[in-house]
């Protein structure tokens, strides 16, 4: 996602979808985006958000879930969503609404557990406090399915990224890509 964060976002409107703690948000605010908007539909991760050290002037937070999203068609000039589309089942819907509330040529970057990590037989799990593990349910959306997703939606993939896990990974699948990132631009209303 970094290796394709554009330096600059001057003037432009952004949003973080999904944005959990926001740091996608303080990232795009740090490179002079004009507003940023997070939206997540956990409002325990919209309050980590909120107590995140960065002045919120230009930062909104809305709760909502990103498959019907309160804003209007084209509000936005660009978009990121980390780590989240692959918790919906419906891969096209969610790209439907990412490309409705952009604008004709902006852009979205986004990312997914990765389907070779996914089909390795890789789990989305944490440890909570009390030292539970909890593992989530995942979606497995193949690279075709993004593929396909985006042109019915009317956004062009322009680059993809597939860094692996290294020393995070488990032992012996070093090299399978953990994350699926691709960027895409919107060239169809
Ligand atoms: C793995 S976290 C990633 C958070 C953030 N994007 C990041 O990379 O740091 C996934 C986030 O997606 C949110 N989420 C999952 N499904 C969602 C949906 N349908 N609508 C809105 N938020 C959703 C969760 O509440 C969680 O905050």
């Amino acid at each position: 996602m970094l290796s394709l964060l554009p330096d600059n976002l001057n003037s432009q409107v952004c949003l973080d979808l999904a944005c959990g703690s926001g740091r996608y948000m303080r990232l795009m605010q740090s490179r002079q985006a004009q507003q940023v908007f997070g939206v997540d539909y956990s409002a325990d991760m919209l309050a980590q958000a909120s107590n995140s050290p960065f002045s919120i002037n230009n930062l909104k937070l809305v709760r909502s879930t990103f498959l019907a999203l309160p804003f209007a068609a084209t509000t936005f000039d660009f978009i990121t969503c980390g780590l989240a589309v692959g918790h919906e089942k419906n891969l096209d819907r969610t790209l439907a609404e990412i490309a409705r509330v952009l604008r004709p040529g902006g852009a979205v970057i986004y990312s997914d557990f990765h389907p070779f990590a996914t089909l390795s037989g890789w789990q989305r799990s944490f440890k909570t406090g009390s030292g539970h593990t909890v593992t989530l349910e995942h979606y497995l959306h193949l690279y075709s399915d993004h593929q396909r997703a985006c042109q019915a939606a009317g956004l062009t993939i322009e680059a993809v990224r597939e860094p692996v896990a290294g020393e995070y990974a488990p032992p012996g699948s070093q090299q399978v890509p953990a994350v699926l990132v691709i960027q895409a631009v919107k060239t169809k209303h």
